[in-house]
């Protein structure tokens, strides 16, 4: 067995059968015809394991950024292995802007369009023009933005196509016309200024997500443990009379979209620990690795939330980390 501890961010002590670090085209399709349980991480950041895994994983690690530009845009071709957080700050340091409310992300390129990544007001479909694949045939072509079914924190690669594909790469389209968007809370306080930067908003961003969110490498997480909830206007309205200080942002088809968040914070669980796991005090969406978390305390605290959230406010939380078993990925849903 191999251990998996520093390859996932969450730092928990389990274990994989095999590990196969996947570089060149031969190594994904090597990887695709293994007929054992397998699964890929990229950095291990958005991933909960629920014990030792009993099967190949897959490290995705090819490298590489290509630009090319046209008189409206810049085009950047990324490597899956690539670290999304780097390649945001090579982007910027070459005059490239677009990428900053998405900085600090963590996790690699290839990981990016699984659940579309996003954060202060942007999400990575916004500037994805394809993303490259591995087909279980071996062949190598590009989806285009549009086949992907992307949607919030969700896209085909995490539902339809799970397992069946791999990403080995991204396309992204950065339009020269810099647009920037800054309706985002913390972000506002940018609006109106006439000196302003993409740096400037990166550094804002970089500033923000580092005084809400711990830093894996000192106190083990995986970012955002649940989805911020939608449900219906009656539900929303109901709760909002009973809570008036509830954040709630409508959304196209007529629901409210909710902040897990301040659900998780008022049905009184901020800093709730249960043995080594613990749901961080300054950001009750995020559940953290004290030091000594087992895989049944992280999992044991997510099943408390879930039924605590549900008990309080009638709304059920489903994890937005993808959740590894014994032999594969289990739907979120079934935590
Ligand atoms: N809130 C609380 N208590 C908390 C946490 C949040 O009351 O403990 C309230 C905040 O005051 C705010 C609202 O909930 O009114 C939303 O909180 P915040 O702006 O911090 O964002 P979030 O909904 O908690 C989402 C993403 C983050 C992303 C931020 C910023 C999801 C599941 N999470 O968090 O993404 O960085 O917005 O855009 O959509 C990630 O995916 O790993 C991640 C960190």
């Amino acid at each position: 067995m191999v251990s998996l501890k520093s390859l996932h961010t969450f730092g928990l002590d389990v274990s994989a059968r095999s590990i196969l670090e996947l570089r060149e085209p031969e190594d994904f399709r090597r990887f695709l015809s293994l007929e054992e349980p397998k699964i890929l991480l990229g950095s291990g950041s958005d991933v909960l394991f629920t014990g030792d895994f009993a099967g190949t994983v897959g490290l995705v690690r090819s490298q590489g950024l290509e630009i090319t530009e046209d008189p409206k845009a810049w085009h950047v071709h990324a490597a899956a292995g690539e670290n999304w957080h780097e390649t945001v700050l090579r982007l910027e340091k070459q005059g490239i802007p677009g990428l900053e409310n998405l900085a600090l992300i963590p996790g690699t390129c290839g990981a990016a369009p699984v659940q579309n990544i996003g954060a202060y007001g942007c999400e990575l479909a916004d500037f994805c023009e394809y993303v490259e694949i591995c087909g279980a045939g071996g062949g190598i072509r590009r989806i285009p933005r549009d086949s992907c079914g992307f949607g919030y924190r969700t896209s085909n690669f995490k539902t339809k196509w799970a397992g069946s594909l791999i990403i080995t790469g991204i396309g992204l389209k950065l339009p020269r016309r810099w647009v920037p968007r800054l309706d985002y809370g913390p972000l506002r306080e940018l609006k109106g200024r006439q000196d302003l930067t993409s740096r400037m908003i990166l550094e804002e961003v970089v500033s923000v997500r580092r005084s809400k969110i711990p830093d894996p490498t000192v106190l083990g997480n995986a970012g955002s443990f649940f989805q911020n909830p939608c449900v219906p206007a009656a539900l929303h309205d109901e709760l909002l009379r009973r809570h008036p200080g509830m954040p709630a942002y409508p959304q196209k088809d007529g629901s409210f979209k909710l902040a897990a968040g301040w659900l998780i914070e008022h049905a009184g669980l901020s800093g709730r620990t249960l043995g080594g796991a613990q749901i961080y005090p300054r950001q009750a969406l995020i559940l953290v690795n004290t030091g000594s978390a087992t895989p049944g305390d992280v999992v044991a605290l997510a099943r408390e939330v879930i039924h605590q959230v549900f008990d309080t406010f009638g709304v059920r939380l489903v994890p937005e980390v993808r959740i590894l078993g014994t032999d594969g990925e289990i739907p979120a849903t079934d935590l």
